[in-house]
């Protein structure tokens, strides 16, 4: 039997080799069985939580569309859409919001983090995004949920609400609790400047981050500037132990090259880190390259994009409604 696949990206700004490694590289290799049946969505509702330009929300909706078929996601083959085009998402979320527990949400690490200092100017969406998360999984019976290892709390949190709300109306497996499909290996990519720190789209300096658009001089560039420690290359696990730049260097090589650390490991012992770094760079630019020129030639084709999101909505849009109905006999509308 295949898996029912879903899974989510914000469209908040350029996706990069943190979405593609934890996320988007998943993605792909399940769309390529042809047992599942995948959904991937623009989670546009997701990405108001924080403040964003009208029209840059409006163009990176297509960006993030263009960067998952740049990347080998065939759209013949899943259904891609963006979330407030199927309103069945906010509806369902405010349902299950009185489902979800206050105690549950106020443990979440990832609203600490965004909410910073002052957390009482967070938007309130902020803080119950991982219920909004949870009906996007929840209304397409999605079995398994790929996403990077920042997501794990909130996939958890979706299978608390989901048996919750199966065993307070007495609806056994009315929802599915879904599976989360995480990276054993280098499920989150770090800053290329500080390698304790999430490589992210929020951090200020571009430097930190390969984006799925750069051409090969940025990637060039940002690996030769890429912080690291002036040991020489190690030649065991242990010695990376407390070298985390070092570390994710390594892993973002071995991810790239689909093998593993001890592999690298032994593969560069006892050489220097420029030589490493130019290896990387080669591994990065034949694989972001590509992306990144197939994402600027999407980019020119609107109609053809906005063509695939329209399909997408009318797959997703009857799926998510009849289960909504549903959701409304259960809870007595
Ligand atoms: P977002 O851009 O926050 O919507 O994230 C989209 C996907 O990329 C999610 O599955 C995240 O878990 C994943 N992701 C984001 N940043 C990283 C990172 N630095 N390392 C690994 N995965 C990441
Ligand atoms: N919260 C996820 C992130 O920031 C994005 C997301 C929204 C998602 N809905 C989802 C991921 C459903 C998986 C499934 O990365």
């Amino acid at each position: 039997m295949g898996k029912k696949i879903f899974s989510g990206v914000q469209p908040t700004g350029n996706l990069h080799l943190g979405n593609y490694l934890g996320a988007i590289k998943n993605f792909v290799e399940l769309n390529n069985d042809k047992h599942n049946h995948c959904i991937f969505c623009v989670v546009d509702l997701h990405a108001i939580t924080t403040k964003q330009d009208p029209k840059e929300l409006r163009n990176n909706i297509r960006e993030t569309l263009a960067s998952f078929l740049a990347s080998g996601i065939n759209p013949k083959r899943s259904i891609i859409f963006n979330q407030s085009r199927v309103s069945a998402h906010s509806e369902a979320a405010w349902i299950l919001s009185c489902t979800a527990r206050t105690g549950w949400l106020s443990r979440m690490t990832q609203f600490k983090e965004k909410a910073g200092k002052d957390k009482e100017k967070a938007s309130v969406g902020l803080y119950s995004y991982p219920v909004l998360m949870a009906a996007d999984i929840l209304l397409y019976d999605s079995t398994h949920v790929p996403v990077g290892d920042d997501q794990k709390q909130h996939l958890e949190l979706c299978r608390d609400i989901a048996q919750r709300f199966n065993s307070d109306f007495e609806v056994e497996d009315f929802f599915k609790v879904p599976e989360p499909i995480i990276q054993k290996e280098f499920s989150r990519i770090m800053s290329l400047k500080d390698g304790t720190k999430k490589m992210s789209k929020s951090e200020l300096s571009d430097l930190s981050r390969i984006n799925l658009t750069d051409d090969a001089d940025q990637i060039i560039n940002k690996i030769k500037k890429a912080k690291t420690d002036s040991f020489p290359m190690p030649s065991s696990k242990e010695e990376l132990k407390d070298r985390p730049e070092a570390k994710n260097l390594m892993g973002i090589y071995s991810n790239l090259i689909n093998s593993t650390l001890e592999k690298t490991i032994i593969d560069f012992s006892g050489k220097n880190f420029s030589e490493f770094k130019n290896s990387l760079s080669q591994v990065l630019v034949e694989k972001i390259v590509p992306i990144s020129e197939e994402i600027k030639k999407l980019l020119t084709e609107k109609n053809y994009l906005d063509k695939i999101l329209q399909d997408g909505h009318e797959k997703a849009n009857e799926i998510a409604s009849e289960k909504v109905k549903k959701i409304h006999e259960i809870v007595g509308f």
